[in-house]
């Protein structure tokens, strides 16, 4: 299956991943629906699109059944994207679970109640973005689909529950799905604010306010970061490769990276070697290792993401550098001494 000149709804379109895989679904021909609630999600990201009659953006909710009936019903792909974050796990865990597990339930329940046989098969590719979070800590690495299913926080039990739905819905109305595990992403359109925010901004946003990067814990907890450009076309290949259907596929770059070594990286690259790491207590539930094994995604597709952390680092602070001169006071004002916010 090819997603090219199709009718394609993106979930959580207007979020960090999403926004880069709808640019890149829009070049390659197809029409885009994007259904956000703007919740953490920025009409900004979705800017260099403005006026273009391939895409379309709902403000609603995943939540809200009979909307979401309504843009299920002709389109041929549904990149299943929309989440509450992490950090927010802490303090609602009950609208984490509520968005991530429920609404993913909602999603696919419309997908096909309701639906004659023939309204159902106008869907060729239902992709349920989830996470490496639903592994937990690495108790082998490299971390294969296989690997024990063991998340730390609510927010990966929940984009766990999620999975299951998804797969269940293959078994029992024969849907076609397919299960992503994106590993950390860094790039154009990450978050830097609130509970949201991401590492890799917050630091480079203390950095350029010339503050020490703060690291909760150790530093030696590594992820598996993956240049956001490739994660959105490793999700969009995957997509289009039959085999995966009824799988679960990692998308990475398939190396890992102390958290340390990323601040590291910064302060050379800002040219704030002067400026001394700062330590504070772990968060709960942090994971300590994360370092995905690609090889069936490679298998599968002969993709492999190419950009390793220092190049991409590079881009992702060109891009930073401009949203900082944009918005001066709003990075400048970034808390970042709580992992809450
Ligand atoms: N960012 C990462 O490094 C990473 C890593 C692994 C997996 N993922 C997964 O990738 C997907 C995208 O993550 P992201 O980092 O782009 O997140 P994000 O927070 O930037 O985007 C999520 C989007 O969902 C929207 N949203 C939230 N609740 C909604 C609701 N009820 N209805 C409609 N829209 C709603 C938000 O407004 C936002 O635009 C998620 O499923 C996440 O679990 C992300």
């Amino acid at each position: 299956m090819q997603v090219k000149n199709k009718k394609i709804l993106v979930t959580g379109g207007a979020g960090f991943i999403g926004s880069n895989l709808v640019e890149l679904l829009i070049e390659r021909g197809n029409e885009v629906t994007v259904l956000d609630d703007f919740s953490t999600g920025k009409d900004d990201n979705l800017s260099a699109l403005s006026g273009n009659p391939k895409l379309k953006v709902v403000r609603g909710s995943i939540l809200d059944y009979d909307l979401v009936k309504s843009l299920v019903n002709d389109v041929h792909v549904v990149f299943h994207m929309a989440v509450q974050c992490l950090r927010l796990s802490f303090t609602n865990p009950s609208l984490v679970h509520e968005v991530n597990a429920t609404g993913t339930l909602n999603l696919l329940r419309a997908c096909v109640d309701g639906s004659t046989a023939e309204a159902r098969s106008s869907l060729e590719r239902f992709v349920y973005i989830s996470s490496s979070e639903v592994y937990g800590s690495a108790k082998h690495a490299p971390m294969g689909e296989t690997h024990p299913l063991d998340p730390t926080t609510v927010y990966g039990a929940s984009k766990l529950a999620g999975e299951l739905y998804t797969l269940s819905h293959v078994h029992s109305y024969n849907l076609p799905c397919l299960v992503i595990r994106p590993f950390n992403s860094y790039g154009p359109h990450e978050h830097w604010e609130g509970a949201s925010g991401e590492v890799i901004p917050r630091f480079a946003a203390r950095i350029l306010n010339g503050e020490a990067p703060i690291i909760f814990g150790d530093g030696e907890q590594t992820r598996d970061f993956t240049y956001v450009k490739e994660t959105a076309e490793g999700m969009l290949i995957a997509a289009e490769c039959d085999e995966l259907v009824g799988k679960i596929v990692n998308v990475a770059y398939g190396q890992e990276v102390s958290i340390k070594r990323i601040a590291e990286l910064l302060l050379q690259k800002l040219g704030r070697t002067d400026l001394k790491i700062q330590f504070l207590p772990e968060r709960p539930g942090d994971v300590r290792r994360h370092f995905a094994d690609v090889s069936l995604l490679k298998k599968t597709t002969g993709f492999q993401p190419g950009t390793n952390i220092d190049s991409g680092l590079d881009k992702f602070i060109e891009w930073f550098k401009q949203e900082f001169k944009r918005q001066p006071e709003l990075i400048g004002s970034v808390q970042t001494k709580n992992w809450e916010a």
